[in-house]
């Protein structure tokens, strides 16, 4: 068998296409190859320009870190006011109580507090979880052992007290206690809720938890 073989003619006029179509790429490819060096020479002097014109790195940290401190510091005052709303205005830890305070939000001290009221005052002080409380002092000018929760039982209207009846008197449905807070009249179905009253040593009067039996009903508390 011969080694070489004879291409029909189709075949010869193919490759003298492809030649030509080689021809006609190296002619595009040296076309391809110019334009390349053209669009290299664009990039780098567009990338030079873009160069001189983006800030350093440093430059760029500092202005974010300029940004972000901006921005933390009123997000952080604000998250913080928020948080502080929720607590409770007290001093020192579990089981300390709560310090009463008056209408401006200042401390109450026992003493200054018993000498300027009279036997029978019913006032009322913030005490914990900022809830309206009564402090009493008694017929013998003493400051009575608990406080009394003044939100009523019924809807959670501020229930007054009504020295000419000698009880409180809810102004919203009429619900009336006694003068130690006991319910005796609804539409409020449960007593005040009560406090225990002390004294800290910086003379403030303190609120502490009530957890034990209720003395006007004999029951658990319901507050508790
Ligand atoms: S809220 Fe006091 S009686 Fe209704």
């Amino acid at each position: 068998m011969s080694a070489f073989v004879t291409l029909p003619a189709a075949t010869s006029h193919s490759l003298l296409g492809l030649k030509k179509k080689n021809t006609l790429f190296s002619y595009n490819n040296r076309n391809f190859k110019r334009d390349s060096r053209s669009w290299n020479f664009l990039q780098m002097s567009s990338s030079a320009s873009s160069v001189d014109d983006v800030p350093d790195m440093g430059k760029r940290m500092f202005l974010n870190y300029v940004l972000l401190g901006g921005a933390s510091l009123p997000i952080l005052t604000m998250l913080g006011s928020y948080a502080y709303f929720f607590y409770p205005a007290s001093r020192g830890g579990a089981g300390s109580g709560t310090i009463a305070r008056d209408v401006l939000g200042r401390e109450i001290k026992k003493k200054e507090f018993l000498e300027t009221r009279k036997p029978g005052t019913h006032e009322l002080a913030q005490g914990p979880k900022g809830d309206p409380y009564y402090l009493i002092v008694d017929e013998e000018g003493q400051l009575a052992s608990y406080g009394l929760n003044a939100v009523c039982t019924h809807l959670g209207c501020v229930v007054p007290w009504n020295a000419g009846q000698n009880k409180f008197i809810c102004p919203c449905h009429g619900s009336q206690y006694d003068r130690t807070g006991k319910v005796v009249r609804g539409p409020a179905p449960l007593s005040l809720a009560l406090a225990h009253v002390d004294e800290d040593d910086d003379g403030n009067i303190l609120f502490k938890d009530w957890k034990e039996t209720d003395f006007r009903t004999g029951t658990n508390p319901w507050w508790k």
